[in-house]
């Protein structure tokens, strides 16, 4: 039930400091993963990660994850394009599938044309009796309880977890990430139920922004690195539940195109915690200012410091290591969207023409 929430997606944003513990607490339980044995990363030639949507978007991220910490060349890919592009395959890789409900037709049928060619096909599903879950050599849950809400929450941050968990498991299995490094990664994880609920205290300022963005005709997201598939989430989950059209670009690709969408009624949301592309980010955002763009700079209190001049309005968020900054940002977008979407009045939970589970092509 709601448990005092107006709506599910609500109460399951609300969870994520949660369930992303038991997660904490299931995957990295001391010092080392809880991961198994076969799950071996050293010999690999490539990974493969397919799954749609929200999950796509987790693939996306995770990707940045396995090359940087683990050396790992990825292929990501939405399922409905994989499955039928006959893609060649290294035998000397695994392919993994993240779905919420396990049971998305495109995902499954993907699953099913790597099954004779890889070494190992791996599932990364909440729901553990579902058909990828059982048809895949290894399934790992997230773990993140059932999800209501047709906008994907909870299982998002859990689907990050689990995939940051095995890139690294993936960096010590190739001799790509010290003990030390290692370590402070998995510190660095472990803060994040914390940060949540530092970024979840009062979502008053979110509110107040949602009401002038219920406002907008077309609304753009921005980031760079693993902030860029985030960018893309915000978007799809604002689509999703709100209706206003947005869209995320990779802050640097806005000067080859997008950028002659801007004006004064557009808001562009811009996702940029104080890292080694802040600089880059911001000039990319500056632009978008010089053309009269309104802009909501979500950063952390370096970041603000340094850039939060003449923008329309800032969201504070806490500081978070580098690597896992996309977990923690996911909070600030779903509850945009969800405040957003309960300002224009629109059906949360079950919005028009969605399914929670999408088990025809
Ligand atoms: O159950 P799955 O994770 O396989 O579902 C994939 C997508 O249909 C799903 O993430 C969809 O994009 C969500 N409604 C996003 O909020």
């Amino acid at each position: 039930e709601k448990a005092g929430y107006k709506h599910f997606m609500a109460k399951e944003i609300a969870e994520q400091p949660v369930v992303l513990g038991d997660a904490l607490a299931h995957y990295l339980p001391g010092d080392t993963v809880n991961l198994p044995e076969t799950l071996d990363f050293s010999g690999l030639e490539r990974l493969t990660l397919v799954a749609c949507g929200t999950a796509f978007y987790a693939c996306s991220v995770a990707k940045y994850w396995f090359e940087t910490l683990a050396g790992l060349p990825c292929e990501i890919d939405v399922a409905s394009e994989f499955r039928y592009r006959e893609p060649p395959i290294p035998a000397k890789s695994f392919a993994l599938f993240v779905s919420q409900s396990g049971e998305t037709a495109d995902t499954l049928a993907a699953l099913r044309y790597c099954r004779e060619k890889v070494a190992k096909t791996v599932a990364v599903v909440n729901v553990a009796t579902s058909s990828i879950a059982r048809e895949a050599d290894v399934a790992l849950p997230i773990l993140a309880g059932v999800e209501v809400g047709v906008a994907s929450t909870k299982a998002f941050t859990c689907q990050l977890l689990v995939l940051a968990t095995l890139a690294l498991k993936a960096g010590r299995d190739r001799g790509h990430l010290s003990a030390e490094a290692f370590a402070a990664h998995v510190a660095g994880l472990r803060s994040l139920p914390g940060l949540m609920n530092a970024a979840l205290a009062g979502d008053g300022p979110v509110a107040a922004l949602a009401e002038r963005l219920a406002e907008a005709q077309d609304i753009l997201f921005l980031g760079r690195g693993p902030m860029f598939p985030l960018a893309l989430e915000g978007a799809l989950k604002l689509k999703e539940i709100s209706y206003i059209h947005a869209e995320g670009y990779a802050s640097g690709e806005l000067k080859h195109g997008p950028i002659a969408l801007i004006d004064r009624s557009v808001p562009v949301i811009v996702l940029a915690p104080h890292d080694r592309l802040f600089d880059k980010t911001v000039s990319n955002m500056q632009e978008v200012m010089a053309r009269h763009g309104q802009v909501l700079l979500i950063s952390d209190a370096k970041g603000l410091a340094a850039a939060a001049e003449g923008v329309w309005a800032t969201l504070k968020m806490p500081e978070v290591p580098e690597p896992f900054a996309p977990i923690l940002y996911a909070l600030p977008a779903q509850l945009l969207a969800y405040h957003t979407a309960v300002a224009k009045g629109t059906d949360v939970d079950q919005p028009r023409n969605l399914a929670k589970s999408v088990t025809v092509e």
